[in-house]
């Protein structure tokens, strides 16, 4: 998703918009730009399709340089990938702007800026913002007032950043729908999508609130509401080190945050466990008293947090016997949802500013649900500030577009509130103490699976060539079948699809033949024998079986066309994460084999903050 940038200092900032933007390339992008208000007071913009690398030897090359100025990168919405599309956006060679976000209104603003005399150079909905507001210089306005004046007429979500050549001692700055933090330094001062792009020169941030706009100069920062009235707003230290989102020795983020996974649930499980119970203050302040009422569950997600939510409807029903709906948040927030009494909502989300999720939440604040929880990696984010309850995953950032470390730490995370539900009625065939255990096994026993790295990456070969994969699971572990085909064609670009096994003989079972890799979860539970006897009818028909299954179990089967890997023994709650990890290896090994970007796939971005 598209990534700002910008700031005002004594000094050049080159160098650190260019290593801003580089820390947003995680976002996901397709082109990146560059605007600096020159020494001698000119607008000077570079833009170039492509990587950041590509921008950075170019302005390099142009010698661009100055105190002041804004930085992009974009993921194409309207208008395609192409230079000329590309932000900052002019108008004429006063106003420079950057935007990440929609707007709606656009085709009607264009009609009526273009019959005023405006020529278009791209065909995004973001020109029209720039050009409005140098309508509104033109009238006499300051560059404050013009921002104020131009947001009034915009419909959609945006966080912006402006600079003018008649005004080069500010910076303004807007948010409304789509994430925008200041970072505050000495004489210097940003702006940017995330705390990472800043972190190299701050640590303290103020976070912008839906409707506020900023102004910053080299003395300081105002923050004002909609109607220009100044407002407070809390500054945040950020814990992160500029380091936290390095690579290191790693050769992906991807595989540094597959690794990262036992310290990950470590740290998620922190502070929230006693010898023997979970503490439910960790949910906030009237936890306990909120979710003792609670008599049903409804969970709100998008893409891999959607099937963290999938795993846990298993969970809930199964052992509080509480009903639970799950539901992706583009579908849930356009219909009209029957609210059973007593019902909490719960949205999940690694970044916390996905746009569905965070519509599906407001509109959910007028459904009459119990109350609301958070399930999020960000602290800071709109999802948390939003919700009544808010259970933050321990992952650390999360840099590649492909989920890994956050879902671990979600199930984790959903295996807590588990246990809260279970506090006041009791869990269904399990206690807490035993609840407790299994979560205290979990870090230990992700590493033992991690150590499985070199068999997985040499079952990848087998699939480099396929186009196709099936990935079945029964129970609990069919979410996690789902999880690992979106990782797979996600990162792979092979089409991927994932099954509940006892579904195959209802149509894709006419699917299989010796170039379908079948992959299967079969950890040793009630379910294993069903599995087996789907697992056989693949077989049969020429199927290839790749099954990741419990040391324990004995699949006597084994031979030509059925492969199995065996995992250490997982306990009955903790199986949907440890059969996680192989799958996440095997998309990341079949990616690497065939060359792909395996940190920023193609069309995909990290944090989706438009509908
Ligand atoms: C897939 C992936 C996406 C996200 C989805 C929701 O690997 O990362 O499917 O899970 O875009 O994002 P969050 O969790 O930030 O709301």
């Amino acid at each position: 998703m598209c990534g700002i940038v910008g700031g005002i200092a004594q000094r050049d900032l080159r160098e650190i918009l260019i290593e801003g933007l580089r820390r947003l390339e995680y976002r996901g992008y397709d082109s990146a730009g560059l605007v600096l208000i020159q020494p001698d007071q000119r607008l000077q913009r570079c833009r170039r399709l492509g990587k950041v690398q590509a921008l950075a030897e170019a302005v390099a090359a142009e010698g661009l340089s100055g105190s002041l100025g804004l930085a992009h990168t974009r993921w194409a919405t309207h208008g395609a990938p192409s230079e000329q599309n590309a932000h900052p956006h002019l108008s004429g060679d006063q106003v420079a702007l950057v935007h990440n976000g929609i707007i709606e209104n656009y085709q009607e603003l264009r009609s009526a800026q273009r019959a005023a005399g405006h020529s278009f150079s791209s065909e995004t909905d973001t020109e029209v913002i720039v050009h409005a507001i140098a309508d509104q210089m033109d009238q006499g306005h300051d560059l404050l007032q013009a921002l104020q004046g131009t947001l009034g007429q915009l419909k959609g979500a945006y966080a912006l950043g402006v600079i003018c050549q008649a005004e080069p001692e500010r910076l303004v700055a807007a948010r409304h729908g789509s994430p925008l933090v200041i970072g505050l330094g000495f004489g210097e001062h940003f702006i940017a999508s995330d705390m990472a792009a800043l972190l190299p020169v701050t640590q303290r941030f103020i976070i912008l609130e839906e409707g506020d706009i900023a102004e910053l100069s080299r003395d300081g920062v105002k923050v004002y509401d909609a109607e220009l009235r100044p407002v407070e707003r809390p500054v945040h230290e950020s814990r992160l080190s500029a380091d936290a989102v390095e690579r290191g020795e790693y050769r992906h983020f991807m595989l540094k945050e597959i690794h990262e996974q036992p310290r990950a649930l470590a740290d998620t499980l922190e502070g929230r466990l006693s010898a023997d119970c979970l503490l439910i203050s960790a949910f906030g302040y009237a936890a306990e008293e909120l979710l003792g009422r609670v008599r049903a569950v409804q969970i709100v997600a998008c893409g891999t947090s959607y099937h963290a939510g999938l795993t846990a409807r298993y969970w809930i029903e199964r052992y509080c016997g509480l009903p639970c709906s799950v539901e992706v948040a583009s579908e849930f927030r356009y219909r009209q949802p029957v609210v059973l009494a007593d019902c909490l909502f719960v949205s999940i989300s690694q970044s916390g500013e996905t746009a569905d999720t965070l519509a599906a939440l407001r509109q959910a604040k007028q459904l009459g649900y119990v109350a609301s929880l958070a399930i999020c990696n960000v602290a800071e984010s709109a999802l948390v500030r939003e919700s009544d309850l808010v259970l933050l995953t321990h992952a650390g950032p999360e840099i590649g577009v492909a989920s890994t470390k956050a879902f671990t730490t979600q199930l984790a995370a959903l295996l807590l509130l588990l246990g809260a539900l279970g506090r006041s009625r009791g869990l269904i065939g399990c206690d807490e103490i035993e609840l407790v255990a299994q979560l205290r096994s979990l870090p230990g026993l992700c590493e033992r699976i991690l150590q499985l790295d070199e068999p997985i990456r040499a079952l990848a070969e087998a699939f480099v060539d396929k186009q196709h994969a099936l990935f079945l699971g029964r129970g609990s572990l069919y979410p996690i079948a789902l999880e690992g085909s979106l990782k797979l064609k996600e990162i792979s670009y092979i089409h991927a699809e994932a099954y509940p096994a006892g579904e195959l003989k209802h149509g894709p079972l006419a699917l299989i033949d010796e170039d379908m890799p079948v992959v299967a979860v079969a950890p040793n539970n009630a379910l294993l024998d069903k599995l087996k006897a789907n697992l056989e009818e693949v077989r049969a028909r020429g199927g290839q079986l790749y099954v990741f299954a419990d040391e324990a179990v004995c699949l006597s089967e084994t031979g030509e066309g059925y492969t199995v890997l065996a995992l250490p023994h997982s306990a009955q709650l903790v199986a949907p994460i440890a059969y996680t990890l192989p799958l996440q290896l095997l998309a990341y090994h079949v990616a690497v084999l065939k060359g792909t970007d395996v940190d920023q796939p193609r069309n995909l971005a990290k944090s989706v903050t438009v509908e």
